[in-house]
């Protein structure tokens, strides 16, 4: 099996500033980044809540008819399927909640496993997701877990819809939220969790920035001694 090149995983919750960061510090280091979650919410919508009643094989032939590849770097870097480009559709809550209903499915997981994967044999990446540095990559390079409340995510996730012009509800959203908490800490299969090795931050009162900061200061020391437990 090809060996990965240079990996970064950062793992946490839903709405902890995932992408964002992955973006940021991929332009810091030159380097592409990968939105894992990106990969399970266009392979939900791809496949629908029909997944759930497929059987293993089925879904392992669904999951085979898609091919995702990277281009470019740092904050430009784009994520293709099957040479389109993965756009805003996947974007809405609704879906973020039909991709963790279907992340459970081993047959999904373990055909996203080996394209995670391949895609980190060709190039050094940040990658983002659930799992990043306790199953795909857990002889990764650093390895960070960013959390923070479930209200300060609803509210990081409302203001930054309302600057796109979409209100929406505090309430439900904190609720969608808890709901996706439980759904991905506690399914069987690679529940999310921070890897024993992994620096944890907590962001609840610090900005992009600051949590950039950390991350870079953790790396400029090789590693540093932080870990979560
Ligand atoms: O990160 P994002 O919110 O886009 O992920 C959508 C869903 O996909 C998550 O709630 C989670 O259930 C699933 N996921 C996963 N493993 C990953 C990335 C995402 O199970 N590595």
């Amino acid at each position: 099996m090809a060996s990965t090149t240079y990996v970064i995983t950062i793992d946490g919750p839903a709405g902890v500033g995932k992408t964002t960061l992955a973006r940021r510090l991929a332009e810091t280091l030159d380097i592409s980044y990968l939105d894992t979650g990106a990969m399970f919410r266009t392979l939900a919508l791809k496949l629908g809540l029909a997944a759930e009643s497929m059987t293993e094989e089925a879904i392992a032939k669904a999951c085979a008819e898609y091919h995702f590849h990277l281009k470019g770097h740092g904050e430009r870097t784009q994520l293709f399927v099957n040479e389109r480009l993965v756009g805003s559709e996947i974007r809405t809550e609704e879906v973020g909640m039909l991709a963790s209903r279907l992340a459970r499915l081993a047959p999904l997981r373990k055909a996203l496993a080996e394209m995670q994967r391949k895609l980190a044999e060709t190039q050094p990446l940040v990658v983002e997701g659930r799992d990043m540095g306790t199953v795909i990559f857990p002889h990764a390079r650093f390895k960070f877990f960013l959390d923070a409340s479930p209200e300060i995510r609803a509210l990081r996730r409302m203001r930054d819809a309302e600057n796109h012009d979409q209100p929406t509800d505090l309430a439900r959203l904190t609720e969608q939220i808890r709901q996706r908490d439980v759904q991905d800490r506690t399914r069987a299969i690679a529940p999310l969790k921070a890897a024993d090795d992994a620096i944890c931050i907590d962001t609840s009162d610090l900005d992009i920035s600051q949590v950039l900061g950390l991350m870079l200061r953790h790396i400029d020391a090789s590693g540093g001694t932080a870990r979560c437990r």
